[in-house]
């Protein structure tokens, strides 16, 4: 048996428990990975509280999808994601990986890659996710060198490395932020904004030459209007959030399906490299045994935590 975290209902924290449940021995194409670390995302907040799915059956819901850990077990043609064999030792990292808040996972090997020495296991485990998204942001919004990019959220997991790979693309980069943020954001190279009433006038403000595109982490209606007052062509304005809004104005979302599983996966290996070698940091907000799941969980719903949560198992 290994330890694993679950809701045990539809609702917040007070539904999260860490169980055992049994250990499953690799199939074809699967490896067992020793989990060292994996996050707690507000996906899995969502999906706990039922605004995913709320099949009764479902339930007690296995949570988590990324992680970085080590391969303790292989099934037969374990091929990795970059094409070779795992072997047991492995140090591993990977994403949508359905259960992976736990001790020990069975996952397909095709999902994983290889950990460079160089990349943590926390920052292995917290980059895929908001990395790959933030990629796909970036797509939609055809970003160029050049542009002058709003980011609503650059405090958080996904709108950091939207920050980021912006600046790393050319563009300068106004993001939006807690006051308390805003010297942070500033050392990375971001021109820092309150949220809040007076935005557009801020943003107006820091940028007289115009906003060319902005990215919406945030996810509300204020971030949707001050997109679409400062950018003069809604396509070149993505929300991760606020998909009906959005769509109704002419501006695009981004979610599950379609063009994402083709992208976000295109995105690892650049991902993974770069963060090895030093150019893309990794922000962890904070990290917490499996056992006080409960903890992170109550911390990601607060949705201030200033980067990715991890469980540590
Ligand atoms: N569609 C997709 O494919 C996809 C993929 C990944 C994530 N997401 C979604 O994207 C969202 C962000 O994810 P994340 O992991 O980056 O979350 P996060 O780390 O919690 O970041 C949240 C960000 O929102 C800011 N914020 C909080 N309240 C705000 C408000 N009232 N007005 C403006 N900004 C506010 C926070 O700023 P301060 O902390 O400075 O206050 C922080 O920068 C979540 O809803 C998540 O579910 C969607």
């Amino acid at each position: 048996m290994v330890h694993a975290v679950v809701a045990t209902a539809w609702g917040g924290a007070e539904v999260i428990e860490v169980v055992e449940v049994p250990a499953v021995p690799p199939g074809p194409g699967e490896v067992v990975v020793a989990v060292r670390a994996t996050a707690v995302s507000p996906f899995d907040v969502k999906r706990a509280a039922g605004l995913i799915g709320r099949d009764p059956a479902a339930l007690p819901l296995r949570l988590g999808n990324e992680l970085a850990g080590v391969v303790t077990a292989v099934g037969p043609d374990p091929t990795g994601f970059e094409g070779g064999r795992l072997a047991v030792g492995d140090a591993v990292l990977g994403q949508w990986l359905d259960g992976a808040q736990a001790e020990e996972v069975t996952v397909p090997a095709n999902a994983l890659l290889h950990k460079p020495p160089s990349l943590g296991f926390s920052e292995a485990a917290a980059l895929l996710g908001s990395g790959t998204t933030a990629a796909h942001a970036l797509a939609a919004v055809g970003l160029a060198e050049g542009d002058v990019l709003l980011v609503h959220g650059a405090s958080g997991a996904v709108g950091g490395m939207v920050a980021q790979l912006a600046r790393l693309g050319g563009a300068s980069v106004i993001g939006t932020a807690s006051p308390a943020r805003h010297e942070r954001l500033r050392a990375a190279g971001v021109t820092p904004v309150a949220y809040g009433p007076g935005l557009a006038d801020r943003v107006r403000a820091l940028a007289p030459g115009g906003v060319d595109a902005a990215v919406d982490t945030a996810g509300t209606d204020e971030a949707l209007s001050v997109s679409l007052d400062l950018v003069a062509a809604p396509r070149r304005i993505v929300t991760l959030v606020n998909y009906g809004a959005a769509e109704a104005a002419g501006a695009q979302w981004i979610g599950p399906g379609g063009e994402t599983e083709r992208i976000r996966p295109a995105a690892r290996e650049d991902l993974v490299r770069r963060a090895a070698a030093g150019g893309l940091a990794v922000p962890v907000a904070a990290s917490f045994p499996l056992a006080e799941a409960p903890a992170a969980y109550a911390l990601q719903a607060e949705g201030h935590a200033g980067g990715k949560i991890l469980l540590l198992p």
